[in-house]
């Protein structure tokens, strides 16, 4: 269409019939889209109506076309209206959610079984009057071996065996510094347990892992006796494995403690007679454990003719592996999902 031919085709439209179309077709729009699109070929910029808006010529036919536009955008705005509140109702009656349903399980984690038994540890010793003490797992040399009695030259110090980091520095390769450092920093009577991961050169294997859980025990008091420790390990040895556990300790050496001894728990799994658990010995070792020395007093500057302390350790790895029949030590650390969702 040429600009020449406008005003003819404006003059050829009837007003009347157009808004009566227009009225029909707004409404029959069945969707708010359809309602736009009558709107725009109708109103729209491009529409007859608007065209013929822009050469409007005399007052009478500007009345005849505003009182157009004017009845069109009032009956698409009614007609807008209807169309929302139908879309709400419906949305209202099939989108309703239904809270009878099952919900939707949501994933959760839990705690690492090594974490779980560690808890469980301080929870037993808070329980018995304990304090728990976290060490450092970068020790020097002196807290982890000279103030434990064990010096220079001990095997357990080489490089084979320890991981120095640098000069004195070393990652600790056990718990038992962290008597040291609650001792410097406490005076006695002393009830505490301290534990975390300690280090060793070790080559992975199902019973070894370079990384490895420990929990120490000591306590300082007057008069503390052997009978003490002892009970001490029953109690704790019936929490993890039951109570119709019995521990037997067996004559051992460690540096730090005089005398000294390794200390078992009947086997859980045959009650004494013998097993594959057991090695047919009835046993099961949990760790060492004994008097505290009176060198390692006299470091820390306590009195020993004063003071009598026993300390034990254990490694908490091996007693998860034993407690829960895992045939391998290294599963503490793969993050199988076979494993961890067991626990
Ligand atoms: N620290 C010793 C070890 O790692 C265990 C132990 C602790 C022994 C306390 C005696 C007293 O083998």
């Amino acid at each position: 269409m040429t600009e020449g031919t406008e005003p003819a085709t404006v003059a050829a439209v009837d007003w009347g019939e157009y808004v009566e179309t227009a009225l029909a077709e707004i409404s029959q729009a069945a969707s708010l889209d359809e309602l736009d699109a009558v709107r725009l070929a109708r109103l729209g910029r491009v529409s007859e109506l608007s065209k013929a808006m822009r050469g409007i010529r005399d007052p009478e036919t500007g009345r005849t076309l505003n009182d157009a536009r004017q009845r069109l955008e009032a009956a698409v705005g009614e007609h807008r209206e209807v169309l929302e509140q139908t879309e709400l109702e419906r949305a209202l009656r099939d989108d309703q959610v239904d809270v009878t349903l099952p919900g939707r399980p949501v994933p959760r984690g839990h705690y690492h079984l090594l974490t779980q038994m560690r808890r469980e540890i301080e929870d037993t010793f808070l329980g018995l009057g304990y304090e728990v003490f976290d060490g450092p797992e970068v020790e020097d040399a002196y807290h982890n071996f000279d103030a434990l009695n064990t010096p220079p030259g001990h095997p357990s110090r080489s490089i084979m065996d320890t991981f120095y980091l640098d000069g004195d520095v070393v990652l600790r390769t056990h718990t038992s510094p962290g008597q040291i450092r609650f001792m410097e920093t406490h005076e006695p009577p002393i009830y505490m347990v301290s534990l975390g991961r300690c280090y060793r050169r070790d080559t992975p294997d199902p019973t070894h892992t370079p990384t490895f859980h420990q929990v120490e025990g000591l306590a300082v008091d007057h008069s503390i006796t052997l009978a003490d420790l002892k009970g001490t390990l029953l109690h704790l040895a019936r929490v993890l494995f039951g109570p119709d556990r019995e521990v037997r300790v067996r004559t051992s050496f460690f540096p730090f403690t005089e005398p000294s001894a390794e200390f078992d728990v009947s086997c859980f799994l045959c009650g004494g007679a013998g097993c594959n658990v057991c090695k047919y010995s009835g046993w099961i070792e949990m760790g060492g454990c004994g008097v505290v020395d009176p060198n390692v007093f006299v470091g820390v500057g306590y009195d020993p003719e004063l003071w009598s302390g026993f300390a034990f350790g254990l490694g908490i790895d091996r007693i998860a592996m034993l407690r829960h029949g895992l045939p391998d030590l290294r599963l503490h650390w793969e993050n199988d999902l076979r494993y961890l969702e067991q626990f």
